[in-house]
């Protein structure tokens, strides 16, 4: 039976870099509290009008030219997101047009920051089955449509105007717990079909449980409403993800540490084999609470959320790219990605790269 290898990789980050101090112009917030809660120091945000689409692509075709696969050789894509250009079609069709691929195969799936491991799991089983032998997988984020500034607090953010007015100061930190945290970004790989028993995906572990699906989620502009998008939803800024952070916290934590857990023991793999640990990005603190119970060195888990912040589907991808050109990654060593997001979902993936 086939295996499925990551055969390329590439990612898209946005010009604007926002730093902790930028946001403390425009919400009660400081470089020092974000740093020491989160880890972030900076994101990257997109220019108006830069589309979840538009990143994705632009990461896919670095992944293609990164593993010199010719796009016409894909069979099948898949567009992780949960911020799409539109609420319908999803964005497999949009990357297959912006990328001039031959019609295929596609999936569209929001996992959110699990969307990632969902792929994964969608690629090898089609890789296994003989059913598709190269598989683009896309992570890709434009969170930036989910900030509920007025152009005044966009201008003063990125210093173009002197200071918001105090109602703008106030609204914008109702949010202080949740926009500092995320960034845009994409970040895309490119799976093989190879016939290597010593290298591919080895073991994969995926889980939903919807009972906590609203301590992190849009509670607007959905179609439980009617209409599904209304003025009123945007006053009360029910177009924004509510997030219960301190609970989303030891759901994270949690779940990491248990679902790692699972993949190594089933198949007899001890932590410190593992060459490196591919965490979500959602908080430095998360990460190194689950390193520290799961027994690893730091060396095993990169982290690059004091750049880019938490750009959902695109951090695993993101991390392997940036892992894979340093070198860090060679054939055959074991990886384990872990990631766990709104849903509540989550999961493992281990593999011989
Ligand atoms: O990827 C999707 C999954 N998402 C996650 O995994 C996120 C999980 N949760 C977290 O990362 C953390 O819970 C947060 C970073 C969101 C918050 O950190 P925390 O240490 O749990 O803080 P907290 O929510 O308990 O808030 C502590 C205090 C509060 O003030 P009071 O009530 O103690 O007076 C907050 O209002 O910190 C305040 N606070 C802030 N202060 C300054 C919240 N956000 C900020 C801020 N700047 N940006």
């Amino acid at each position: 039976m086939p295996r499925s290898i990551i055969v390329g990789s590439g990612k898209a980050i946005p010009p604007i870099c926002v730093t902790n101090d930028m946001l403390a112009r425009v919400m009660d917030t400081t470089d020092a509290w974000i740093q020491e809660r989160s880890g972030v120091k900076t994101r990257y945000y997109v220019e108006k009008g830069t589309s979840s689409a538009d990143l994705g692509a632009l990461a896919a075709a670095e992944a293609l030219a990164n593993g010199s696969v010719d796009k016409d050789e894909v069979d099948l894509l898949i567009s992780a997101t949960m911020t799409p250009d539109h609420f319908f079609p999803g964005n497999g069709g949009l990357l297959q047009k912006r990328l001039g691929m031959k019609p295929l195969t596609t999936f569209d799936i929001r996992q959110q920051c699990a969307g990632f491991l969902y792929a994964m799991q969608l690629a090898d089983v089609h890789v296994r089955s003989g059913l598709a032998k190269t598989v683009l997988i896309v992570g890709h984020e434009v969170h930036t449509g989910f900030m509920p500034y007025s152009d005044n607090s966009w201008a003063c953010m990125y210093g173009q105007s002197e200071k918001v007015t105090p109602e703008e100061f106030e609204w914008n930190s109702r949010f202080r717990h949740l926009i500092p945290l995320f960034g845009d970004g994409a970040a895309a790989v490119v799976v093989r079909a190879t016939d290597d028993e010593g290298r591919g995906v080895v073991d994969q572990l995926l889980r939903t449980d919807g009972t906590d699906y609203d301590k992190l989620y849009v509670p607007g502009t959905g179609f439980s409403h009617r209409p599904y998008t209304d003025p009123e939803q945007f006053k009360r800024g029910d177009h924004v993800p509510v997030m219960e952070g301190r609970h989303v916290f030891k759901l994270a934590t949690t779940r990491m540490i248990e679902a790692s857990q699972q993949v190594l023991t089933r198949n007899g793999v001890k932590p410190e084999d593992v060459k490196l640990v591919l965490m979500h990005q959602a908080n430095m603190r998360i990460n190194e609470y689950c390193a520290k119970q799961l027994g690893l060195r730091e060396d095993q888990v990169p982290h690059n959320i004091e750049r880019y912040g938490n750009t959902t589907a695109a951090t695993i991808p993101l991390l392997w790219d940036e892992a894979a050109r340093a070198g860090r990654i060679e054939k055959g060593d074991q990886i384990l990605m872990v990631a766990f997001g709104a849903g509540m979902n989550w999961g493992a993936t281990l593999l011989r790269a």
